[in-house]
């Protein structure tokens, strides 16, 4: 079983089951294919299970009123989503109860020598409750009993534990992100931090290897596995409810895209020094590699483009999965340069690790403040974008793409005209974003409705865009859609363009834009109808979306159209846009 899932647990006064559906409501972009809650209500625990999204479930009278809560919402790429193999998993006598993100890697092993159990579920996080539950069997203390256990096992977790005969909520990471939120005399743990903002700003990140062991009306204490003590204290962070909430919007990806109109801004305000240090690790590095996977993929290797035109230097663009091909160029003068969203995705974070133990430096340009992929970079460069809660990334993506632009310049010593570059790139978004450019590409998603496949085909900088495109028409309204770079038309593809097949030109002003207007024509010539992403209209377009006119930096702009012409395709079939299919936000396992 391979699961990336959202936890939260609540430790205070106020009613803990209300908090923890609340805060799994918040959390449902990790996974919705099933939930569950425990409660502690003296002298049992009470657990409520259920397959499908928590946001369908309105009342859930069945749970009583307690001060210690904790849930889960799941989602399985391997194995059934049934209410059994639903978080919380317990043991056998239900005094215990854990949730669990991440993989056991053990777990066949772990589940022989715990034959003497009778196993309900599927899963490899019944295990560690039934090694509780042998450990309090030995004489052990709660707390130390979950310490134990999770010496047992191997691979990557975060578990949150609880029994009905300990005061105790004891909570452990290893590879998997955790966060402790610190209210006044109350504590929420859980995988991100937007399901508890509303009620704390303080936050801990907790560390690889870090137990944290809270009771009620005494506050936290941080162990390592085997017991040693270690010191934690809170960050405040900065972000806001508003920004986590949809704030009127109907789905939080138009509200995301929407949001570009700041977001580009804030994620230009960096440190100058700190800019400049990246790019002179940048210039004095023997082979620079940008890893990301997925859409953080397409923006490296945008920025391998933006690279090479501005910068004059050759990096290499590799997704994180590709990565192992590449482990034997790594020396201690290799630079990695790491893109993420959420700075914890599985295959990025192990090519970090591999690269560390070759002595390689790591920089990372994430979203997400304390996430794993910040902590174990040498460097790092926040996108500044606030919560992205859409499993469809925007603006983070843009962001990304904006601090690779300045890093670019800042490597070719011409920082300041890279800002310059991007203040006007934010302000022209800005702009560009209003009500009736949003109405016409709504418009024109309700005729893309109606097609199974299309293509998008772009050339130099807004190659890689073609490739973004087609993630974002495929993840969200599911339409089989590929980017094509314009001139590997007539080698294959062309073949594919019958009367009537959409074929988005992205068509810059730029170096290539006479060939791929000559691209878009030999698509028309073969009855495709052209859709224009350009700064000026042209005949060959069937349907223009105009863009402002910003040469390097087009492929920022460029993305924005196709992102709302995926959402707003997605709403006219019927998709759900927040939640698409088999899709979730933090892919934190392999
Ligand atoms: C697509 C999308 C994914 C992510 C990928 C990496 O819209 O969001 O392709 O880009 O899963 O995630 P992060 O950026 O969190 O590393």
């Amino acid at each position: 079983m391979i699961f990336i899932c959202g936890i939260i647990a609540y430790i205070g006064d106020k009613n803990a089951s209300d908090i923890v559906i609340n805060g799994l409501k918040k959390l449902e972009y990790r996974g919705y294919d099933s939930w569950g809650i425990a409660v502690k209500s003296n002298p049992s625990l009470a657990i409520e299970k259920q397959v499908g999204k928590i946001s369908d479930f309105h009342a859930l009278d069945s749970l009583p009123r307690g001060c210690v809560a904790m849930g889960h919402t799941r989602w399985a790429t391997n194995g059934s989503v049934t209410k059994e193999n639903a978080h919380p998993h317990t043991c056998c006598k239900g005094e215990v109860a854990v949730v669990h993100n991440g993989i056991i890697e053990n777990f066949q092993e772990l589940k022989q020598q715990l034959a003497h159990h009778n196993f309900i579920s599927e899963t490899d996080t019944e295990i560690i409750a039934h090694i509780i539950e042998d450990n309090l069997k030995a004489g052990m203390s709660f707390e130390t009993a979950v310490k134990n256990a999770i010496t047992r096992l191997e691979g990557r977790f975060a578990i949150v534990a609880l029994s009905n005969s300990s005061d105790k909520v004891v909570a452990a990471r290893k590879g998997s992100p955790l966060v402790i939120g610190v209210g006044k005399d109350e504590y929420y743990v859980a995988s991100d931090i937007p399901a508890f903002l509303e009620y704390t700003n303080d936050v801990v990140f907790m560390e690889d290897g870090d137990v944290a062991v809270i009771s009620p009306g005494q506050g936290i204490a941080y162990t390592d596995f085997h017991g040693g003590k270690v010191s934690r204290s809170p960050t405040k962070i900065s972000w806001s409810i508003e920004q986590a909430s949809l704030n009127g919007y109907e789905h939080y990806m138009l509200k995301e895209i929407m949001e570009q109109r700041d977001t580009l801004a804030q994620a230009i305000v960096q440190d100058d020094a700190k800019v400049k240090k990246i790019a002179e690790m940048i210039n004095s590095a023997h082979g620079t590699f940008f890893i990301g996977c997925g859409t953080a993929g397409k923006v490296g290797t945008v920025g391998s483009y933006v690279f090479s035109k501005v910068a004059k230097k050759h990096v290499n663009a590799v997704v994180g999965s590709e990565f192992p091909s590449y482990h034997d160029f790594l020396t201690k003068d290799t630079l990695l340069v790491c893109i993420s969203q959420s700075g914890e995705t599985a295959d990025t974070l192990e090519a970090i690790e591999v690269a560390k133990k070759k002595g390689c430096k790591v920089v990372s340009i994430v979203n997400v403040m304390g996430s794993t992929m910040m902590r174990m970079s040498d460097e790092y460069l926040l996108c500044n974008s606030g919560p992205e809660k859409a499993v469809c990334s925007t603006k983070a993506t843009t962001a990304q793409m904006a601090i690779l632009t300045l890093l670019a310049y800042a490597c070719a010593g011409r920082l300041d005209e890279g800002r310059r570059l991007l203040a006007s790139v934010a302000s022209k978004v800005n702009v560009m974003l209003d009500d009736k450019y949003t109405e016409e590409i709504a418009f024109l998603a309700t005729k893309i409705a109606a097609h199974e496949s299309m293509y998008i085909i772009g050339r130099g900088l807004n190659y890689p865009i073609a490739l973004e495109g087609a993630i974002k028409m495929q993840e969200v309204p599911y339409i089989h859609a590929e980017g094509f770079a314009g001139g590997e038309l007539k080698h294959g593809p062309i073949a594919l363009i019958q009367e009537g097949t959409p074929c988005i030109a992205l068509v810059a002003n730029d170096d290539v834009k006479k060939e791929i207007l000559i691209n878009a024509l030999e698509v028309r010539s073969r009855g495709g109808f052209i859709i224009g992403i350009a700064p000026q209209d042209n005949d060959i377009f069937d349907f223009w979306i105009p863009v402002p006119d910003l040469s390097i930096a087009s492929p920022i702009v460029n993305i924005i159209p196709i992102q709302l012409l995926s959402y707003y395709t997605a709403v006219e079939k019927e998709c759900d846009p927040d939640k698409p299919r088999n899709l979730a936000k933090s892919v934190t396992v392999k």
